[in-house]
């Protein structure tokens, strides 16, 4: 794909909280691009920055308490970073948008179907209510839902989580974004529903080139859904690649730890799990903000911070062992 295919450019993003403990670094020197007709997965651990991350994206960070402090969100040729909540409006869902993990907390329980796909599609566009009815009909049949007529007077309680899942994605692509988000948006889904679900979201961007950035914990997904993968560790991505090349090649010890807790079918063995904890976001280290849950560690981790080394092309990590000054 052309270069020029690129929709979304974050470049070293920085989104910080100001609170009585001091500064909390949620989002810490955050870089990625993303193309059209392109999946973008965001592993890690809890509280290492993924939502945050998105919730920047969107400028939708809780404020007053975070900011952005610094870097660039180009997004179709705009950067948001400057740009007023007003603009910010005209935005959100039209160029961008989101889909939430808990879709009791994503749809309005006392608006009916209907009323809140009219409202997604209304926001973008001047339409008549006879207009807004039939496009709030064919959105729903987009994300497969059967007899749309029919569902647009149900209420969010009358429907099963599988079907609120497919309005929420409905709404979030009414106005043909560029990118959606979608952050976890299965984890409340059984399997089965899961896997439908997942589907739906790959056919509506094979239909339509939309770009997704997809934040969840499970790298079984992550080898369903996505083209490439980034790794984020305590505010900031320290391993990038092709799906398979991360899965045939993990480089940074974080991502070789995080597989090796993945369960595995043909595995009786305990499970490993991470020892320790990720260092607390207010009072990071120096260095390597791994070092102390690496059986690796080496005097330079501890230091400075490490720089990106390539793996192979458009493959990276950022971990000491890959650079020629490593000595162990
Ligand atoms: N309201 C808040 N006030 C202060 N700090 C916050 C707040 N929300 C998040 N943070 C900080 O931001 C960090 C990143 O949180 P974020 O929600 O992005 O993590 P996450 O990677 O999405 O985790 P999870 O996998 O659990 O969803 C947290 O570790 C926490 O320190
Ligand atoms: S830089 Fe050092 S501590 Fe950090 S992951 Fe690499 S080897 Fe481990
Ligand atoms: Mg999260």
């Amino acid at each position: 794909m052309p270069a020029n295919d690129v929709v979304l450019e974050v470049n070293d993003l920085h989104t910080y909280f100001f609170n009585k403990r001091g500064v909390t670094k949620a989002v810490d020197g955050v870089s990625f691009s993303l193309r059209a007709g392109e999946t973008l997965g965001i592993v890690g651990e809890s509280g290492c920055g993924k939502t945050m991350t998105a919730l920047s994206l969107l400028r939708l960070i809780p404020k007053p308490a975070a900011r952005i402090v610094s870097g660039e969100i180009i997004l179709d040729g705009e950067d948001l970073v400057p740009k007023s909540n007003k603009e910010m409006r005209e935005v959100r869902g039209r160029k961008i948008s989101m889909i939430l993990q808990d879709p009791q907390t994503s749809l309005n329980p006392v608006f009916n179907i209907g009323d809140q796909l009219s409202e997604a599609l209304g926001i973008h566009k001047p339409l008549s209510k006879a207009e807004k009815v039939v496009q709030a009909v064919a959105s729903l049949r987009n994300v497969r839902v059967a007899a749309p007529e029919r569902r647009l007077k149900d209420y969010p309680h009358q429907m099963s989580g599988g079907m609120k899942q497919r309005v929420i994605g409905a709404i979030a692509v009414a106005s043909s974004p560029k990118v959606v988000i979608a952050d976890e948006p299965t984890t409340a889904l059984d399997v089965t529903i899961q896997l439908q679900y997942l589907r739906l979201l790959k056919d509506i961007q094979a239909e339509t080139g939309l770009a997704i950035i997809f934040i969840t914990h499970d790298f079984g997904i992550v080898a369903r859904m996505c083209d490439r993968v980034a790794v984020m560790y305590a505010g900031r991505i320290v391993e990038e690649a092709g799906v398979r090349n991360l899965f045939n090649k993990p480089s940074h010890p974080y991502t070789q730890a995080l597989m090796d807790s993945v369960p595995k079918m043909d595995r009786t063995d305990r499970l490993f799990a991470i020892d320790g904890q990720p260092p607390p976001l207010y009072a990071l280290p120096e260095g390597c903000r791994f070092a102390d849950r690496c059986s690796h560690v080496s005097d330079i981790c501890r230091t400075e911070y490490p720089p990106v080394a390539s793996v192979e092309e458009g493959h990276a990590a950022a971990c000491w062992m890959l650079d020629p000054k490593w000595k162990k």
